[in-house]
C-alpha cells in the first residue's frame, strides 16, 4: 500500500476501472426485481456488513419494491493461523430481532469465503424466518471455505478491487465504480 499524500497519488493507484457505474446500476436494477420476485410483497430486512457494503446497500434497497428494514452490523473474525476458530466478534450488532424476519444479507465481496460464513452461521443460529444472500462481487478462485451467495451481481478474477465501497487502507471507498488496484 502507497502512502497517499496528494491526489496523484490517489489516482496512481487506479490501475483501471473494471466494472463501470452504469454497468453496477443496470446489474442492481436486476437484483432488485429478483429481490421483489422472490419475496412477492412480504417485508425483508437487508443486514449489511459494514463498513465495504454500504454504498452497495445504499443502492440496492432503493431498487427494491417489497417493504423492507434495514440493518447494519460490525463483525470481526478471528482467525487460528490460515483457518477459522468459527469465533466472530460482534463489535456492533443488528437492533433487530432476525426471528421476525425475512433476512437479506447485503455483502459487498466473498473472496475467502470466512467472514460471510461465519456471519451466515451467526444470523441462521438466531432463527431467521428466511436468509438469503446477496453479494456485489464473487472472486470464487480465492474460496478457503466453502461459500457460495444465493445472488451474486458480478464474478471477478483475483484481483484487488476498490471503489463503491471497498477499499485499501480505508480510501477509494467513495469511486462511483470497481477498479483494479495498481500495486506498483
Ligand atoms: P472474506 O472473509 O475473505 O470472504 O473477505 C471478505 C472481506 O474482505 C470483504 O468484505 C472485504 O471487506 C475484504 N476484501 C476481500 N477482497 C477484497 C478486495 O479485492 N478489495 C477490497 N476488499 C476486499
Ligand atoms: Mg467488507
Amino acid at each position: 500500500m502507497k502512502a497517499i499524500g496528494s491526489v496523484e497519488d490517489f489516482n496512481s493507484c487506479i490501475k483501471r476501472v473494471i466494472i463501470t457505474k452504469e454497468e453496477i446500476d443496470a446489474a442492481i436494477k436486476k437484483a432488485g426485481k429478483e429481490i421483489d420476485r422472490i419475496y412477492d410483497g412480504r417485508p425483508i430486512l437487508l443486514v449489511s456488513v459494514l463498513k465495504g457494503a454500504f454504498v452497495f446497500m445504499a443502492d440496492l434497497c432503493r431498487a427494491v419494491s417489497v417493504p423492507c428494514h434495514i440493518g447494519f452490523m460490525c463483525a470481526k473474525s478471528y482467525y487460528e493461523g490460515t483457518t477459522s476458530s468459527g469465533v466472530v466478534k460482534i463489535t456492533m450488532d443488528l437492533d433487530q430481532d432476525v426471528s421476525k424476519y425475512h433476512v437479506v444479507v447485503v455483502e459487498d465481496i466473498i473472496d475467502t469465503g470466512r467472514t460471510l460464513n461465519d456471519i451466515v452461521k451467526l444470523l441462521k443460529s438466531r432463527n431467521p424466518l428466511s436468509l438469503h444472500v446477496v453479494a456485489l462481487l464473487d472472486k470464487p478462485s480465492r474460496r478457503l471455505v466453502e461459500f457460495e451467495a444465493d445472488l451474486a451481481l458480478f464474478t471477478i478474477p483475483d484481483h484487488f478491487v476498490i471503489g463503491y465501497g471497498l477499499d485499501c487502507a480505508e480510501y477509494f471507498r467513495n469511486l462511483p465504480y470497481i477498479a483494479e488496484y495498481n500495486q506498483e
